[in-house]
């Protein structure tokens, strides 16, 4: 367990894995900013065994009452290995605009760095999902650019920005003080 001032991190286990199902498969959870998904439960848990260093953490308030995902997996490059890192997340609707995500986006930061020899975090969001953007501006990434027509949203391309925070900008721990 990862935690924060007002939620947690928690790596989620397969046997809650229907708990993600039923959100990824409703179209307001993901959004109008990323694409439509349909997942069925044994997808999701083949996901959760997953060998490579994809892992899915559950947002939780303090109470334990689950409010959304956050995850980190490998970009693929041949020059850094696996010292790159890219991360996603999204909150059920009723629990947006309360600070809860900027919270875990910079837990995982912290836990990325203190845990891992990542030198470099990033992460991607359609150009107009300004709330996304703010998150990880408000967590220190920077934006690097746009990745022009490279995912395909609600029937056409569309554009994405990229965001990145390297190790020398994180330089210490915002909210994490303990790892274990
Ligand atoms: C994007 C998302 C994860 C943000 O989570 P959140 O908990 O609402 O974010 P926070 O409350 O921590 O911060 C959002 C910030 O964006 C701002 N914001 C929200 N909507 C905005 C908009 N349309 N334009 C500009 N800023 C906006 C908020 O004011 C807040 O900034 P502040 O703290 O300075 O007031 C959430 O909206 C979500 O799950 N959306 C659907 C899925 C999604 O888009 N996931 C991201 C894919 S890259």
């Amino acid at each position: 367990m990862l935690e924060g001032k007002n939620v947690n991190l928690k790596i989620m286990e397969k046997d809650e894995a229907p708990v993600f199902v039923e959100w990824a498969n409703k179209p307001e959870f993901f959004g109008e900013y990323n694409p439509l998904v349909q997942m069925t439960k044994t997808e999701v848990e083949k996901m959760l065994d997953n060998p490579s260093d994809f892992k899915l953490f559950f947002v939780e308030k303090k109470d334990g009452n689950k409010i959304g995902f956050i995850c980190h997996f490998h970009v693929l490059h041949l020059g850094t290995g696996s010292k790159q890192l890219e991360i996603g997340y999204s909150l059920v609707p009723n629990e947006r605009g309360k600070g809860y995500c900027s919270e875990a986006v910079k837990i995982m930061v912290d836990y990325l760095f203190l845990s891992k020899e990542v030198m470099r975090i990033q992460a991607q969001t359609d150009q107009r999902n300004l709330a996304s953007q703010k998150v990880l501006e408000k967590a220190g990434f920077k934006k690097e650019g746009t990745l022009r027509k490279n995912f395909f949203l609600h029937g056409e391309w569309a554009d994405n920005c990229i965001f990145s925070i390297i190790r020398e900008e994180w330089k210490e721990p915002k909210i994490l003080t303990r790892t274990t």
